[in-house]
């Protein structure tokens, strides 16, 4: 059974003084299974935090309904929801909503307190997270004593502190540098695998989407314009703005210093999914074709565990004048049909960069390769 789970959601922020009207959410239909972590992504504005704060009950829709472990919350007391929130929900703001007043050890223990804990319960249960989050030696300071990233860890160890079965995390490593980002992400993994913890989390960074997720949702414009498992979601998007944000994430511009060197050849990016290994596919096609393949440029990403891989590679013949342009039609044919992603560059500055017009006719072998192996594979 779905944890949360939302149908048409519908939110329409009115100013104060009923002017223009945002619509920040249109009809967004969207579920999480018990136990998944599942990214959410989006620009600023896209509608990210609205969904969030619906999720967790701090917030009404303007329509649509939202099912929290069953429960319609439209149709409950609010005295109700807040215990269900109490029990269930860790919520880590975007904004870190710490009180300035209370040092951050008692930030943290606020819900605890709330919940009716004792203090050796509550002491005994922050310990090892403060530990984990880095934050034990900073605990009795206040808020306004500490950076952004240590008001971010603590306002996770206060999402975590009373246990929850659903952690709803926005942008909760958005204030933090990458080693840091890497520990936070690696110990929320921990407690989606080892407790069961279901795991909502937002971010605007693809480098954070495509990591451990189970799933991954695209916001765009109060719309989820595409979802799925987060490996085919980024390996083959169908939205136009997830494929352009995917394009810009992956593709590999040839260093500019090589554009002007680069000989006469055909340049193409290939890109490949899963543990296929390249390199003997580019020796067997180009032994097979006779032509010589040089490899300018590679990068591997991983979305979840699976890497995708792209390759910008340069076919050049080496047999003279038309029966060498066959060879090099022959190679990309088989080329195109091996790879998922196969995209020629004709862009008009590698076209400009060579001296004969695209697709011109290969220089011989020679040239090709004295060119490639003094000025390119650098
Ligand atoms: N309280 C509010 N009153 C009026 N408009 C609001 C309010 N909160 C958000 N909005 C508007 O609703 C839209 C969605 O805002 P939201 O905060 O959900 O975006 P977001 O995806 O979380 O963005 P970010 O990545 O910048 O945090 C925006 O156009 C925003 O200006
Ligand atoms: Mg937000």
């Amino acid at each position: 059974m779905s944890i949360l789970e939302v149908n048409g959601l519908k939110k329409v922020y009115s100013t104060r003084f009923g002017g223009n009207k945002v619509e920040a959410l249109k009809k967004v239909s969207f579920s999480v299974e018990e136990g998944e972590y599942v990214a959410i992504m989006g620009e600023s504005g896209s509608g990210k935090t609205t969904l969030l704060n619906i999720l967790a009950a701090l917030d009404k829709p303007t329509g649509g309904m939202v099912k929290l472990d069953g429960w319609d919350f439209s149709r409950i007391k609010e005295s109700a929801v807040a215990a269900f929130r109490r029990d269930n929900l860790g919520f880590v703001f975007q904004d870190f909503n710490l009180l300035d007043t209370f040092s951050l050890e008692d930030n943290i223990y606020l819900p605890l307190v709330l919940a009716g804990k004792h203090y050796a319960e509550m002491s005994q249960r922050l310990a090892p997270i403060a530990v984990q989050l880095g934050i034990t030696e900073i605990l009795k300071k206040y808020p306004y004593e500490v950076s952004g990233g240590q008001k971010q860890r603590v306002s996770i160890a206060r999402a975590l502190a009373n246990n929850p079965r659903i952690l709803l995390c926005d942008e909760a490593t958005s204030a933090l540098d990458l080693e840091t980002t890497e520990g936070i992400l690696a110990l929320l993994k921990r407690i989606n695998t080892e407790l069961g913890v279901t795991i909502v989390f937002i971010t605007h960074q693809l480098e954070v989407a495509q990591r451990i997720f189970d799933r991954v949702a695209v916001m765009e414009n109060g719309v989820i314009i595409e979802q799925g498992k987060t490996f085919d979601g980024f390996a083959e998007p169908h939205h136009e703005t997830t494929q352009a944000l995917v394009e810009r994430f992956l593709g590999v511009a040839v260093p500019e210093r090589l554009v002007p060197e680069l000989p006469v050849g055909r340049l193409v990016e290939l890109r490949y999914k899963g543990d296929h290994a390249f390199d003997p596919l580019i020796s067997a096609v180009s032994s097979r074709h006779g032509v010589a393949i040089n490899v300018l440029h590679g990068n591997v990403e991983y979305f979840g565990t699976q890497p995708i891989g792209t390759l910008v590679v340069l076919v050049a013949a080496i047999r003279e004048g038309q029966r060498g342009a066959r060879d090099v039609e022959d190679a990309l044919d088989e080329l195109r049909g091996t790879v998922f992603g196969f995209k020629e560059l004709t862009d008009a500055a590698v076209e400009e960069a060579l001296d004969a017009p695209y697709g011109g006719g290969p220089r011989t072998a020679a040239q090709t390769k004295k060119t490639v192996q003094q000025e390119v594979l650098v």
